[in-house]
């Protein structure tokens, strides 16, 4: 049987650069051109290179998911995106049931571009809303208004789409607890079939963090966010939104097949400026700048920054953070006695599901999933 190996496929574009955002992309007018028609079918050409070069690496993989992530894909003429997907289906075999998902600002959707996509064989379109309070996203420099995200979501599913998933972010400067009851509403009333909701992270460097320093904003308290959390999932849950990851809830059927694939260790190639990849148990990653992305496979040199081979240890260690945010959870037998003794701790305080651990497996409780990261470092330290 072949190999499987899903694609994760990184456009660093952005209209403007949201506040809070330190991801690896750019704007036109930081890369000192206005035209991101022609910036985008050269990038494409170089991407098309390195999934030749993955095609010699991987032979005949079986692919079983392809994200567009970002940046902003939806800002690149489908007809680019869809060169991507017709070199992966020339060289690779293509699950039948393959996930396509596609990375989409609300305001840069339009219909003929979602009817495009989708015809391309995009299945699934995941839409940054954060909020649906306006004084919300100003403060996270966001340039839609909350009404764009319920048209953007009404055109996807005229065109078809059979999965829509929106993200919230929570924990704003300033946005107080019916402000995030507003967001949750609105996002249920949408049709759509997937949530992720990220409490807000200060990332050094970006233009929030400079207006927390001056005293500009101030970040909501801790336990607020906790508070947050709680009434998220509670929404969520009463709405048939299951959560199956901690920032992730869906509807049956909805969940993301390729984010799954990373969290059970799967193998996948990241195909652009700054990607990841995993395989055979390496781990890369690519030169960050779209322009050094391109410099390299011009040159006709693999676009590899830099890379780790990870150890048996690191792996049961990554397994474990990995597994434990999802509902699944870990089943005893990964856990070494020692950490067993250490979880049975968290267990007696209620931050472990009793049933779960009843049937052998260790699953955090809705207590246990605010201070998930504390547990991950007591039970891999
Ligand atoms: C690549 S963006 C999604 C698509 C599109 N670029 C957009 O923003 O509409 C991925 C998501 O990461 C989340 N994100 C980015 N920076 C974050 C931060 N500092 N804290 C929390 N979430 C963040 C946002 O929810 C964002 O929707
Ligand atoms: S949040 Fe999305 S739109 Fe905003 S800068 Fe980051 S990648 Fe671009």
């Amino acid at each position: 049987m072949s190999q499987r190996l899903s694609f994760y496929i990184h456009i660093p574009y952005c209209a403007k650069r949201c506040g809070y955002c330190d991801f690896n992309t750019y704007t036109p007018s930081e890369l000192k051109s206005g035209d991101l028609d022609s910036l985008s079918s050269s990038y494409i050409d170089s991407a098309l290179k390195e999934i030749e070069m993955a095609a010699q690496v991987a032979g005949n993989a079986t692919i079983p998911t392809i994200f567009f992530g970002g940046g902003t894909p939806s800002l690149l003429p489908a007809a680019q995106l869809a060169r991507v997907i017709e070199a992966i289906r020339g060289r690779f075999t293509l699950d039948k049931d393959i996930e396509i998902t596609l990375e989409a600002n609300p305001d840069s959707l339009t219909q003929e571009f979602l009817d495009e996509i989708k015809s391309a064989g995009a299945t699934r379109i995941s839409m940054g809303m954060q909020s649906a309070v306006g004084s919300v996203l100003k403060v996270l420099d966001r340039t839609h208004n909350p009404e764009s995200v319920g048209r953007a979501v009404s055109m996807v599913r005229a065109a078809g789409f059979e999965h829509v998933s929106v993200d919230l972010i929570y924990g704003s400067p300033g946005e107080t607890i019916d402000d995030w009851r507003r967001s949750l509403e609105y996002a249920l009333a949408l049709d759509i079939d997937h949530i992720s909701a990220y409490a807000l992270i200060v990332e050094k460097g970006t233009k929030l963090a400079a207006q927390i320093n001056r005293g500009e904003l101030t970040m909501p308290p801790d336990d607020q966010s906790a508070d947050k959390y709680l009434l998220a999932d509670q929404h969520f849950e009463a709405a048939g939104f299951n959560w199956y990851e901690l920032s992730n809830w869906s509807k049956p059927g909805g969940q993301c097949r390729h984010n799954i694939a990373y969290w059970d260790g799967s193998f996948w190639w990241g195909v652009g400026a700054g990607a990841h990849s995993y395989l055979n148990g390496k781990r890369w990653w690519n030169v960050k700048h779209p322009s050094s992305y391109q410099e390299k496979i011009l040159q006709g040199q693999s676009p590899e920054l830099s890379h780790e081979l990870l150890t048996p240890e690191n792996l049961s260690d990554e397994f474990i953070m990995l597994q434990i945010r999802r509902r699944e959870g870990i089943l005893h037998n990964h856990l070494n006695s020692a950490q067993i003794a250490k979880a049975e701790e968290f267990l007696s305080s209620g931050f472990l599901d009793s049933a779960s651990w009843q049937d052998m497996r260790l699953v955090l409780s809705r207590d246990g999933r605010l201070i998930a990261d504390k547990i991950v470092r007591e039970l891999v330290l």
